[in-house]
């Protein structure tokens, strides 16, 4: 194996050094036509991130004994479809936030235009990064690109953006909410874990069966924490600004259940991702760190 991201912390400072790394590279050959389009492009993914996607990306990797140098591109290209979603989950027309870690959304830092075409191009970008993967037979390379397709599309993470804003100021049902929320943003964080997977010559069922109760516990842990956080973090810990869902009147799990509520919803989220790993011994590790992170973090 590599000089693995991850046995413990995929979150280490390595870890993420090198999904960075990665994405910097890639991104530095951007030809010399549309300067300002590019430099959007960069502005939004390498500006900071916590790299949760492509470090679920590797860590499933490791956990079906594969190999994490080949999910690296495979890690990256699903960062870019989170960029891409941020930019545009940021937009007047959307969230219209100003602020996202801790610097100015894209579209302050440029223009909303220019913000517009950088999300678009970075969804573009992902596709084609991820046909040229290397190490992957184009078997593997074509269950990927559907994979991430299925879970960026209308019936993936922009149809839960659709449900979201249609939700505004509306009270939902616990079901309605997690129907979002499985949209919005468990449906890139399960496919960050099957894109690991499947960097695997041989996952057998059980062990995909398993990351798969995982990563939907995960992905709605995910946002459940994403929503405490915008209650209880200040906005120099969240980078972005504190209370921005309440302002808008948006359907949040807080919002509904209150904090205690939500707070107790995430532990037993957390407890049904780890159950789902239990088939796994060590080689499931990172995974197991990450998502400790993902309900304690702070940012
Ligand atoms: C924030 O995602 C958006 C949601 C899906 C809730 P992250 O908290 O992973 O954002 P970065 O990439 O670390 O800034
Ligand atoms: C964003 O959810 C989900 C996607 C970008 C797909 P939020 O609107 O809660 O994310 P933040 O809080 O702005 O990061
Ligand atoms: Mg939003
Ligand atoms: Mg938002
Ligand atoms: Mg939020």
């Amino acid at each position: 194996m590599s000089d693995a991201v991850i046995t413990d912390p995929v979150f280490s400072d390595t870890g993420r050094a090198r999904i960075d790394q990665a994405l910097k590279d890639r991104l530095a050959d951007a030809g010399n036509q549309a300067p300002s389009l590019h430099a959007a492009m960069r502005y939004s993914v390498l500006g900071g991130g916590k790299r949760i996607r492509p470090a679920l990306c590797m860590g499933a990797a490791l956990a079906v004994g594969g190999d994490d140098r080949r999910a690296l591109v495979p890690a990256c290209t699903v960062e870019l479809i989170h960029a891409y979603s941020l930019i545009h989950d940021d937009l007047p027309a959307m969230d219209d936030d100003e602020l996202r870690r801790g610097r100015p959304t894209t579209h302050i830092a440029f223009d909303e235009a220019t913000a517009i075409l950088a999300g678009d191009a970075l969804q573009a970008l992902a596709f084609q990064w991820l046909s040229e993967a290397p190490g992957l037979s184009a078997g593997v390379r074509l269950q990927m690109v559907n994979e991430l397709a299925r879970a960026s599309g209308s019936r993936g993470m922009v149809g839960g953006q659709a449900i979201d804003l249609a939700a505004v100021g509306q009270t939902l049902t616990l079901e309605a909410l997690e129907v979002m929320h499985r949209h919005k943003t468990g449906a890139l964080i399960e496919a960050s874990v099957k894109l690991g997977a499947l960097t695997a010559d041989h996952p057998d069922d059980s062990q995909l069966a398993g990351l798969t109760g995982y990563a939907q516990a995960l992905g709605l842990a995910f946002q459940v924490q994403d929503d405490l956080l915008d209650i209880e973090g200040t906005t120099d810990e969240i980078g972005k600004p504190h209370g921005s869902d309440e302002a808008r009147a948006k359907p949040t799990y807080p919002a509904l259940l209150g904090v205690a509520g939500a707070r107790k919803h995430l532990d037993t989220l957390l407890d049904t991702a780890l159950r789902s790993l239990s088939i796994f011994g060590r080689e499931a590790d990172a995974l197991r760190t990450m998502a400790s992170f993902v309900v304690s973090r702070r940012y």
